[in-house]
């Protein structure tokens, strides 16, 4: 789900990999129109990874989640990965309103909260209707996301026990929302989910508090099967070194997301007149969507495709056409 525009900032990412089994790989080497860069850092790599199965499906789902423990002793919560939006916000044990979950698995806040004048806390706050009353005040958020779902709740810090590739336990204390108002539409975060793990590159996102912390590199991957589940990587311990397509990410400093483009369509391997999309990579969101102009083409293209191979079948078949019943 792509969260509306809040304003935060980019970071530098050293290197991005999606591998997503979802769209046909000959799909999209041609929409993606890639000139085959490769990142120059892949090759060395440093510290660790760190690596979560993914269960779900695109259909019937329309979601993928993660299981991440939270706090210490931890709780387990099942999230859904985004990597069209920063925040990572888990569902409240507070006066709840849209809390989906049972009770007992709901997260407790401890007294751990996140100051207002907190550098996270002002990240997160950059939108202009956002205030804080003073510098020690409870950190406030919300987030929208395009479908209209939201979570308001505060945010906190806890530890998040990790295993790394390398065989250590780390238990980084990170920030993310406790969300005390949620509000589901379609499948914004699913009734059984307890929350979003979002894996934008603002500084809010668990991603950036890892790689500030200089436990991995600035490097998020995700393997989708066809079938449902695949596996989700932070760090670049598990970047593949062949059979990958390589894309550059856009820098732009309007939005926090993953965007590559322009990118030009292909249909049965010839150019079409759609050109210079720009095109956002979103775990979040169940479908791939064409803007309105692109999906028209794209109609019309197979409908013009189905019309002529149907001639074709036709031509090539006579004995079912009226004028070869009328020999019989
Ligand atoms: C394993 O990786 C983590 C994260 O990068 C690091 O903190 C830890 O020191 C590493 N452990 C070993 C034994 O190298």
């Amino acid at each position: 789900m792509v969260a509306k525009s809040r304003g935060i900032p980019l970071t530098t990412l050293l290197l991005i990999l999606f591998l997503s089994a979802i769209v046909p790989t000959s799909l999209s080497d041609q929409v993606l129109n890639s000139k085959n860069p490769r990142p120059s850092s892949s090759a060395s790599s440093l510290g660790s990874s760190v690596a979560f199965q993914i269960k779900g499906n695109v259909y019937p789902l329309g979601y993928y989640t993660v299981s991440l423990a939270i706090g210490n002793p931890p709780k387990v919560y099942d999230l859904d990965i985004d990597t069209g939006s920063d925040l990572t916000w888990v569902q409240c044990d507070a006066p709840c309103q849209g809390c989906t979950i049972p009770r007992n698995r709901l997260y407790k806040p401890n007294g751990n909260l996140v100051k207002c004048g907190d550098p996270l806390c002002k990240a997160i706050q950059s939108a202009p209707n956002h205030h804080c009353a003073g510098p020690n005040e409870q950190c406030d958020y919300e987030v929208e996301y395009a479908d209209q779902g939201s979570s308001l709740g505060v945010l906190l810090r806890d530890n998040i026990p990790l295993k790394f590739t390398n065989g250590s336990l780390a238990r980084p204390i990170l920030a993310f929302g406790c969300g005390y108002d949620q509000k589901h539409v379609g499948h914004n975060p699913s009734a059984s989910t307890a929350g979003v793990l979002g894996l934008g590159n603002g500084k809010t996102s668990i991603l950036s508090q890892l790689h500030s912390l200089g436990l991995i590199r600035n490097v998020v991957g995700h393997c989708l099967s066809e079938r449902g589940g695949g596996f989700l990587f932070f760090g670049d311990q598990l970047v593949p070194q062949s059979g990958v397509v390589w894309t550059p990410l856009l820098q732009s400093s309007s939005t926090q997301h993953y965007k590559t483009g322009p990118a030009d369509l292909f249909f049965d391997r010839k150019p079409t007149s759609v050109k210079g999309l720009q095109l956002i990579f979103d775990s979040g969101s169940s479908y791939t969507y064409f803007n309105s102009k692109a999906h028209k083409a794209l109609v019309n293209l197979v409908r013009y495709g189905i019309q002529v191979a149907l001639l074709l079948y036709c031509l090539a078949n006579d004995n079912y056409l009226p004028s070869s019943v009328s020999n019989v």
